[in-house]
């Protein structure tokens, strides 16, 4: 009567162990493949629509949602041939078939299978907030336009939009402590949140706006000024600013307005003598094409079709000067929070990474190797004194900026102390890079993770905790085949026995 009793005992828990021990390969296998198989690459494609060009940007990164975290970098620069979107005023069709070119490019390396799967976006700066202000209509017509040619595309593509100055200040802040690896960081198996003090503060520079952006040591007291985000569960609390038509070349029209401003009211109208230009420079531009720009508010001279004459003086003392009467450095009430213009400002704290034109100019002067505030200055003062001859014998292809470079110095020593309130000691915090791990620094790359949802608010613990889980039941399992087996092998034993 026993043997069938304990003969049931044994069938079953040798059906217990083969179920038990099954599961445990399929996890095991799962894990297997997660760990084994290479990762599924993804893209993403970034128009960044500036106010002089339009460059496109490929990001690349695995597919694997749990290691993705630091390895997005970029798979393709491209410059869009031609000025930028918001000057296609007369011909808005036109800023759209720009941009043909380089999203031909982005289409060649993307593999075709991937292309409906990859997200696709534009975003304008200051050059069409300048537009959108000036005539609304017209920047509506251009990024219309913009839109029909890239929805055309066989990718996803998720719209054209004006970022706000904050915006593009706060994700060149995200793109540069993401590509440094300050948010998170990923080693030997483990997830930590680097320290706060190791954040850097972003500067960067376009052709109409520049902006500021970092973890000030106190608090922000003017919320227009603060943006606040939660990634990886840590809250984030910057201080950003976008001073529009203080870009550089923006900065060059007003700086040259202003000379101009002084000369057209005198006797000797027509001819400019710009301290800012090397001696002996000499050139004749369309008073027309300086009045056009909306960051230029002189009174524009009744008669614009006149031509005038500048004649560099290269005296690098006037210069700034000049440049000084760009900024209204008596309009702050509390000067020890204030920048200029008005604008509130805690004093500027932690490393910086100086990017775009301050990178762009501070790399034709050689000044990129964090030397001192003091051999900046001389080297800035000392190029700006050589006279045009020599300068356009050193450098026979650099002719379109080649005139501008010592005005751009001057400014950015001028922006970063005087207007950022940089010192001596400071300075020596700033870097002027344009890389950081082959990607490039600007707000591109942090929009495509916002967009993308890629940065998340919490902490990635839990896909630890997601894997634990699998090893757990592989433990549990394993234990349970074994009691089961043991178990099978008992009952047999007294079984047998019987
Ligand atoms: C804006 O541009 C459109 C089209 O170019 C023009 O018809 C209109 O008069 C402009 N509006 C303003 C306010 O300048
Ligand atoms: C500077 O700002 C102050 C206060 O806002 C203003 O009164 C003054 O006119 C400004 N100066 C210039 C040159 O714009
Ligand atoms: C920068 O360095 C290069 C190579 O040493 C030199 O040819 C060039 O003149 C320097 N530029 C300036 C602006 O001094
Ligand atoms: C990122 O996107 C979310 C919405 O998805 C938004 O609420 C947040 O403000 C964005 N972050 C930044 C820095 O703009």
């Amino acid at each position: 009567m026993a043997r069938p009793w304990k003969e049931r005992v044994f069938m079953a828990l040798l059906g217990a162990a083969t179920v038990s021990g099954l599961t445990m390969l399929v996890l095991v296998l799962v894990e297997a493949t997660n760990v084994l198989l290479p990762a599924d690459t993804k893209f993403g494609i970034v128009f960044d629509a500036g106010s002089s060009h339009t460059s496109l940007f490929v990001y690349q990164w695995p597919a694997d949602k749990a290691k993705d975290t630091g390895v997005v970098s970029q798979a393709l620069a491209c410059q869009v041939e031609g000025p930028g979107i918001s000057s296609y005023t007369s011909d808005p069709a036109q800023a759209g078939e720009s941009l043909r070119g380089c999203l031909g490019e982005a289409l060649a390396l993307i593999p075709k299978a991937k292309h409906r799967g990859t997200p696709m976006f534009l975003g304008a700066t200051a050059g069409m907030r300048l537009l959108r202000q000036k005539n609304s209509s017209q920047a509506g017509d251009i990024l219309a336009a913009v839109s029909g040619v890239l929805s055309q595309s066989p990718v996803d593509f998720w719209g054209a939009e004006v970022l706000s100055g904050r915006d593009e200040g706060a994700f060149g802040w995200i793109t540069i402590n993401y590509v440094l690896g300050l948010l998170i960081k990923y080693s030997s198996g483990e997830w930590t949140q680097p320290a706060e003090e190791t954040l850097v503060g972003a500067l960067d520079m376009g052709g109409a706006s520049t902006q500021i952006s970092f973890v000030p040591g106190g608090p922000i007291l003017d919320e227009s000024t603060q943006a606040t985000f939660r990634l990886y569960g840590a809250n984030y609390s910057i201080y950003t600013h976008s001073y529009l038509c203080f870009g550089r070349d923006q900065m060059l029209q007003r700086l040259l307005a202003g000379l101009a401003q002084v000369r057209l009211s005198s006797p000797t109208a027509g001819l400019v003598r710009h301290p800012c230009y090397h001696s002996g420079y000499q050139a004749t531009l369309s008073l027309a094409s300086l009045y056009e720009s909306p960051c230029v508010h002189a009174a524009a001279p009744l008669n614009l079709t006149q031509n005038l004459t500048v004649e560099g003086t290269g005296s690098p003392g006037a210069c700034v000067a000049a440049i000084r009467e760009l900024f209204n450095f008596s309009s702050c009430k509390a000067p020890a929070d204030c920048a200029f213009d008005g604008v509130y400002q805690p004093p500027v704290q932690g490393p910086f990474y100086a990017f775009s034109n301050f990178y762009y100019t501070f790399s034709f002067l050689n000044l990129t190797s964090r030397q001192p505030l003091g051999t900046a200055n001389t080297t800035v003062w000392e190029f700006c004194q050589r006279p045009w001859r020599l300068v356009e014998a050193s450098y026979p292809e650099q002719e379109h900026w080649l005139r501008d470079h010592c005005a751009s110095g001057l400014y950015i020593l001028t922006l970063l102390l005087e207007g950022y309130g940089f010192s001596a000691e400071t300075w020596a915090n700033i870097q002027f890079q344009n890389q950081a791990g082959g990607t490039d620094i600007g707000w591109t790359l942090g929009y495509m993770l916002n967009l993308t949802g890629m940065i998340p608010a919490k902490a990635p613990a839990q896909w630890r905790a997601q894997s634990y889980g699998v090893w757990t039941a592989g433990v549990v399992f394993v234990v349970l085949t074994l009691a089961a087996i043991v178990g099978a092998a008992a009952v047999h034993l007294f079984w047998v026995q019987d």
